[in-house]
């Protein structure tokens, strides 16, 4: 038996399968059974600021009656938000207490201040690492890309020194110059990026002429982007690099480490079958015994841009060549 653990944001993981932040991770059962099934970790499904703010506004609209008076109002929202922060520290507590995996917290927060004191209690309750959900929107033609990048630098200052525990942020592939993005936040000490998100997908139905959305379940072959910069940056950059977004096998594992990344994490695949972790570690297993690896860090960026011949490869973006037969 080869053997499968790695090391990502400083963890030790007994193999590179990472559920993610999702609707499996979100209940200490399923979190158990994460474990049971052979996940290397979990990333708790994450703590919305956004959300926790809907929901008391419901409630504030619920028992206006109640509230008329301005004190109490603020007295009521304050200890419905408190209860929401108590509510996710209790599953992060028992996910301490139950699994022996490591526990990875998530947070997505509005207010830099807030960002911080979640931060604060989840190391507080245990957590082994922070991973950050920051995604502003720049909606407004006024905001260049450069402030935006610039402000998400700002706030991976901040929460880099907030705390002493390994923090790692979740990214989207939608900067204009995402190597910049990457080795800028390596260099401010961020000890992981999660490349990439999958979000949430607005859509119109023509019928009722309704806003709707297209689903938030990855197909096959959604993973080319990850691949691609992974491949780019992995031998660039001290951080920890998770790939993440269209994962659904071990053959895709196996690329994902081969490029250089430290870990997998998996969401879609194994909302439909969560037997699929084994699956992937026994996989994984006979693909490095048919080569001969004894340990992931064998082969573990190989093919990253760094260490291969032809790396212009990675950063090929037309393909016409291809398609016609000239060039392969
Ligand atoms: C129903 C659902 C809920 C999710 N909730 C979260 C969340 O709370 N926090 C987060 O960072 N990502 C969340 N994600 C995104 C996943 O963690 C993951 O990044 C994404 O699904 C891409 O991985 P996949 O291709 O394996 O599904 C969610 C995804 C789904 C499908």
């Amino acid at each position: 038996m080869a053997d499968l653990s790695t090391s990502y944001l400083g963890l030790k993981l007994r193999n590179p399968i990472i559920i993610a932040s999702g609707p499996k991770t979100g209940n200490i059962e399923s979190l158990k059974k994460c474990e049971q099934n052979g996940a290397g970790a979990v990333v708790l499904k994450s703590i919305f600021e956004e959300q926790i703010e809907t929901e008391v506004g419901k409630q504030l609209v619920e028992h206006s009656e109640y509230l008329e008076h301005s004190d109490f109002s603020e007295y009521f929202e304050n200890v419905s938000k408190d209860y929401y922060l108590e509510k996710y520290l209790q599953l992060l507590k028992d996910a301490k207490r139950e699994l022996s995996i490591p526990v990875i917290a998530s947070i997505n927060c509005s207010d830099l201040s807030t960002w911080e004191d979640y931060i604060s209690s989840f190391e507080k309750a245990g957590a082994d690492a922070i991973e950050l959900n920051y995604y502003p929107i720049a909606q407004d033609k006024k905001v260049s890309g450069e402030s935006v990048d610039k402000a998400l630098f700002k706030f991976a200052k901040r929460m880099r020194k907030s705390t002493t525990l390994p923090v790692s942020i979740k990214l989207g592939d939608n900067y204009s110059s995402i190597a910049n993005i990457i080795s800028e936040l390596d260099k401010i000490g961020i000890n992981g990026l999660v490349l990439f998100n999958r979000f949430f997908r607005p859509d119109i139905n023509i019928e009722t002429e309704t806003m709707t959305h297209l689903g938030g379940i990855s197909s096959f072959n959604e993973y080319a982007s990850t691949l691609r910069w992974i491949a780019l940056m992995s031998a660039e950059v001290k951080c920890s690099l998770a790939a993440n977004r269209g994962i659904h096998d071990a053959n895709t594992v196996i690329k994902m480490l081969l490029a250089g990344a430290a870990a997998c994490q998996i969401c879609t695949i194994y909302l439909k079958d969560e037997s699929i972790v084994k699956t992937m570690c026994d996989e994984l297993n006979a693909w490095m015994e048919k080569k001969n690896y004894k340990s992931i860090s064998d082969f573990q960026g190989k093919m990253a841009q760094e260490n291969i011949a032809n790396g212009s490869a990675w950063e090929r973006t037309q393909y016409m060549k291809t398609l016609i037969g000239g060039d392969k």
